[in-house]
């Protein structure tokens, strides 16, 4: 039992606060109308919020509209219906978007060049960093000569380096192995303590959720609602193997698993083919 960990937590009030760089959606839906007719409603009626320094976790199914949420957020599109309030927040995609004709050094000091750094002092406070990511020695690569892992942290390192203070990641470890994506999430929660910001991080990872979070907000199949959120009171570093842990993570997959039991495999497939920029429909 994980009954002091595990709280599940009531939707926020629109006149809930908002503290500081935090984050507040309220009854926010997303349509998308279809060139040929007809809608997908991609979300609908979610309201989360994060107070200043907090990682919000969200998980969910295939095509539940996460990425959607985290581009609401960002502002690259904006709601049908619901607000959202919140700091500008830098988003790290869910495919990485480097720019081919800059090497990895230049696309991780994108947002530091074009704040005005100068490109020498960019590169090298960019640079700085490549070793803690595994990256030393790539600095001058371009993306074509990277490996998919390696250009999803030089992304991730782009997305730190907004100096933004709140982040939203689309599963920022998805494309990396079992190690590395351990590793990075150790880095990810050290440079948090070092430098809070407010974190939205959609993952497919429930287990990565209940390392990370302060807070998981489980949405269903779509159009994605929040089902439950579980506050994740475990004290810091967490230890995957902790029983308290494995015990939020099944609890988490439960929840997860009940969410989606009506979801058929074209609802999937739609949401993955979306995710890499195909026809959804198709
Ligand atoms: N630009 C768009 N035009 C039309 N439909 C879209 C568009 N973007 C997303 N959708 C649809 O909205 C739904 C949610 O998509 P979204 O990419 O937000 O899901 P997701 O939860 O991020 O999926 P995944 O886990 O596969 O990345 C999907 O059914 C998708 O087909
Ligand atoms: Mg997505």
């Amino acid at each position: 039992m994980v009954a002091t960990e595990v709280k599940a937590r009531p939707q926020p009030s629109g006149a809930e606060r908002l503290d500081g760089d935090g984050l507040m959606l309220s009854g926010v839906s997303r349509t998308y109308s279809m060139r040929e007719g007809g809608a997908v409603r991609a979300l609908a009626g979610v309201s989360l919020d994060a107070a200043h320094g907090e990682l919000l976790a969200v998980v969910g199914p295939s095509g539940c509209g996460k990425t959607t949420l985290l581009e609401l957020i960002c502002g690259l599109q904006a709601p049908d219906g619901g607000e959202i309030s919140c700091a500008p927040a830098a988003l790290m995609p869910q495919r990485d978007l480097l720019l081919p004709w800059l090497d990895a050094a230049d696309n991780a000091a994108l947002a530091l060049r074009i704040a005005g750094l100068s490109r020498v002092r960019a590169r090298s406070r960019a640079s700085s960093l490549f070793a803690e990511l595994g990256l030393e020695g790539f600095q001058n690569a371009r993306p074509a000569q990277l490996s998919g892992g390696m250009r999803q942290r030089v992304a991730f390192l782009r997305t730190l380096l907004s100096g933004k203070t709140l982040l939203c990641l689309d599963e920022p470890f998805g494309a990396l192995d079992a190690i590395t994506r351990a590793e990075m999430q150790g880095w990810l929660a050290d440079a948090l303590r070092r430098e809070p910001r407010t974190v939205v991080l959609v993952t497919h990872d429930v287990e990565e959720a209940v390392m990370l979070a302060d807070r998981i907000a489980v949405l269903s199949t779509r159009p994605g609602r929040v089902i439950e959120q579980l506050e994740v009171s475990l004290a810091r570093p967490r230890v995957r193997t902790d029983g308290a842990v494995v015990a939020l993570r099944e609890h988490a997959l439960g929840i997860l698993s009940l969410g989606t039991a009506a979801t058929g495999d074209v609802e999937r497939a739609g949401g993955e083919r979306a995710a890499r920029g195909e026809d959804p429909r198709a």
